[in-house]
């Protein structure tokens, strides 16, 4: 706290919180892209403010990413309330990424962490329309998806945009088609430009646009200088109930206000 007020984050996490119509905003000093004591901080964060809206019975959606993971290695298990009837599911299939960092494997990670359950779907990342339509008629795909959409909590993480291509490994089509639409987030699997507005979207089973939209909680949380611009993308989406970030974030977001 001292050193917040040193560098006057209070006042930006205010400035910041107010703009955009947070419930909470909480901004942790340093900048992860240099150094990854601020990285943990934010997963620490991230893992407080999760624990703080967590109740026994909701069901939480988490994306994957490497922000996410450092977040589920810092959740502890508090002594009350228990959550054996709390769920962790992923919010979306598998989007090419490495399994460390997978969604699948942070859901369970999250849940063991605080005793809680979680569902898995090991659907394959980047489905072509064929493979799309006959997952979705799919029963037991049907089921879990039913339940990733009818989430209390989605927790998030966000990605430049053309970094994230680059990690998924998307083709050199998809990738100018990006570019050209002017994204510069992705979350969720979707891309979106400066102003906030989607604007290229991946064919992958889960969570839905119009699911983010009503879900009751939206936490998102990410870091580092580099990656300013798409979470100053994702506050104007205006989606974000509990948003937590680091310094170095803030300072340029703060700069546009
Ligand atoms: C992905 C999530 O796995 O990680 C995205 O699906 C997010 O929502 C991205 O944009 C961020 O990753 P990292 O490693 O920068 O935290």
């Amino acid at each position: 706290p001292i050193a917040k007020s040193l560098f006057g984050l209070d006042e930006l996490e205010e400035l910041i919180r107010r703009e955009y119509g947070l419930s909470k905003l909480v901004i942790v000093p340093g900048d992860c892209d240099a150094s990854p004591v601020t990285k943990r901080e934010l997963g620490r964060a991230g893992a407080k403010a999760l624990l703080s809206v967590l109740k026994p019975g909701d069901t939480v959606a988490v994306t994957g990413g490497s922000t996410l993971a450092e977040m589920a290695d810092q959740l502890t298990a508090p002594i009350a309330p228990t959550f054996q009837k709390t769920w962790f599911v992923p919010a979306r299939g598998g989007l090419g990424e490495s399994m460390e960092i997978q969604a699948n494997t942070i859901a369970s990670t999250m849940a063991k962490r605080v005793g809680a359950n979680y569902r898995l779907l090991h659907v394959p990342d980047l489905l072509g329309e064929d493979a799309y339509q006959s997952l979705a008629h799919d029963p037991n795909i049907g089921e879990i998806v039913h339940t990733i959409r009818h989430s209390r909590i989605i927790v998030h993480g966000i990605g430049d945009a053309m970094e994230m291509t680059r990690r998924r490994k998307l083709g050199e089509d998809a990738i100018a088609a990006i570019r050209t639409a002017g994204a510069v987030a992705e979350s969720f699997g979707y891309y979106f430009n400066e102003s906030g507005e989607v604007v290229h979207t991946m064919l992958t089973m889960g969570l839905r646009l119009e699911d983010i939209i009503r879900t009751e909680v939206v936490i998102g949380i990410a870091g580092g200088k580099r990656k300013a611009k798409a979470i100053h993308a994702m506050l104007r989406f205006g989606r974000e109930n509990i948003l937590v970030i680091d310094e170095a974030a803030a300072m340029e977001i703060g700069r546009e206000i």
